[in-house]
C-alpha cells in the first residue's frame, strides 16, 4: 500500500495524499494508518469529505469509540448537538449558528487553549483522536501539536530516572479550571473523577517512550502537590518547545489524526464571534492498556 507522504517536522507529523477515510477499510490500509501513526504520531488526511457515519466508522477500524454524550460538553443540558461518538470542537449551536458570546460552552472549550492530552481524564488510555475540519476560518484557529517521544528523548539521563516510574493524576476539572471555568459543581467532580495514568510509558508498535503531562495531569503521586504540578509544567514546556512543535493550518475536508498517548496538542485563538468553525472530533481508546498485559 504507497502513498504519497510529506513529513511535516523533523521529528513527527505527516501529511498522506490519496487516501480515502470514507472507504471500506481493508488489513492492508489499517496496518498503513498504524504503521503511519507509529511514525508520525500525527496524520494530516487531506481532501476528506466525510459524513459523519464515515467519520465514525473509520474511527472504529482502529478502537473502541469514546462516547461523546455524557461528555463535559459545556452545556447546562449536557447534550451534544452531533452524533454519540462525535465531539463537538467547534463554535456553533444547535442551530449551527456561531455561539453566543455567554454560551457555557465558550468557557468550557477554554480549556482546549491550553497544551492538553483527550480524555486523559478517563480511566481507559485514550489512543487516537481524529478531528475533522468540516467548516474552517479563513485565518487563525490553528491546531498546534507537540511530539512527547522525541522531548522524552531528549531530557537528561537524570531526569529520565528521575519520571520513569511515577503515577500522575488527571482531572477534567483541573484543566477546566486552568482554563478559567470556576462554578463547576460536586455533581460535575463527582460525574468524573480522578484518575491514575504512568507518567512515563512505551507506545506499542512504535515501541519508543513517551510521558504524558498535559493539562487534565493535576499532580504526581506520592509527590508533595507543589512539586508535582511544577514538574508537570516542566515537562510540559519542555515537550511544547518549538522544535518539538508543528502547528496545523486547517483546510476544509483535513482529517487529523492524533496519538494522545505520545503528543500534545493546543487550539489557537480566532476570530470566533466572526467566523464559523465546524470540527467534528472521534475518539478512540485502547482495546487494553499495555501495562495491563502483564502475566
Ligand atoms: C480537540 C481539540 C482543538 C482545536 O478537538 O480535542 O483540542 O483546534 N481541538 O479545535
Ligand atoms: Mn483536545
Amino acid at each position: 500500500m504507497t502513498f504519497d507522504i510529506k513529513k511535516l517536522n523533523a521529528h513527527f507529523a505527516a501529511e498522506v495524499t490519496g487516501f480515502d477515510a470514507g472507504a471500506e477499510m481493508t488489513p492492508a490500509l489499517i496496518d498503513f494508518i498504524e504503521d503511519a501513526m507509529a511514525e508520525y504520531a500525527v496524520v494530516v488526511l487531506p481532501g476528506q469529505n466525510i459524513t459523519d457515519d464515515q467519520q465514525i466508522a473509520f474511527a472504529a477500524y482502529f478502537g473502541p469509540r469514546e462516547s461523546a454524550s455524557g461528555s463535559a460538553s459545556g452545556d447546562p443540558s449536557r447534550k451534544n448537538r452531533l452524533p454519540k461518538y462525535l465531539f463537538d470542537a467547534g463554535n456553533l449551536d444547535f442551530d449551527g449558528e456561531i455561539l453566543a458570546a455567554d454560551h457555557p460552552r465558550r468557557v468550557m472549550r477554554a480549556g482546549d487553549r491550553l497544551w492538553h492530552t483527550d480524555s486523559s481524564f478517563n480511566p481507559m488510555p485514550t489512543k487516537w483522536s481524529m478531528l475533522s475540519g468540516r467548516i474552517v476560518p479563513p485565518e487563525g484557529g490553528n491546531t498546534d501539536f507537540a511530539d512527547a517521544r522525541a522531548a522524552y528523548d531528549a531530557l537528561s539521563a537524570e531526569m529520565k530516572t528521575r519520571i520513569d516510574d511515577l503515577v500522575a493524576e488527571h482531572s477534567i476539572w483541573h484543566s477546566r479550571e486552568k482554563g478559567g471555568m470556576t462554578d463547576f459543581t460536586l455533581e460535575h467532580e463527582q460525574s468524573l473523577p480522578p484518575v491514575m495514568h504512568p507518567l512515563v510509558r512505551t507506545i506499542p508498535r512504535s515501541n519508543r517512550k513517551t510521558y504524558m503531562a498535559g493539562a487534565h495531569a493535576s499532580r504526581i503521586i506520592g509527590m508533595d502537590a507543589s512539586e508535582g504540578a511544577t514538574l508537570i509544567q516542566e515537562l510540559s514546556d519542555f515537550a511544547t518547545q518549538d522544535a518539538f512543535v508543528y502547528s496545523h493550518k486547517w483546510r476544509t475536508g483535513d482529517l487529523v489524526i492524533w496519538d494522545n498517548r505520545c503528543t500534545l496538542h493546543r487550539g489557537t485563538p480566532f476570530e470566533d464571534l466572526k467566523y464559523k468553525r465546524d470540527m467534528r472530533r472521534t475518539t478512540i481508546d485502547e482495546y487494553a492498556p499495555s501495562w495491563a498485559a502483564v502475566g
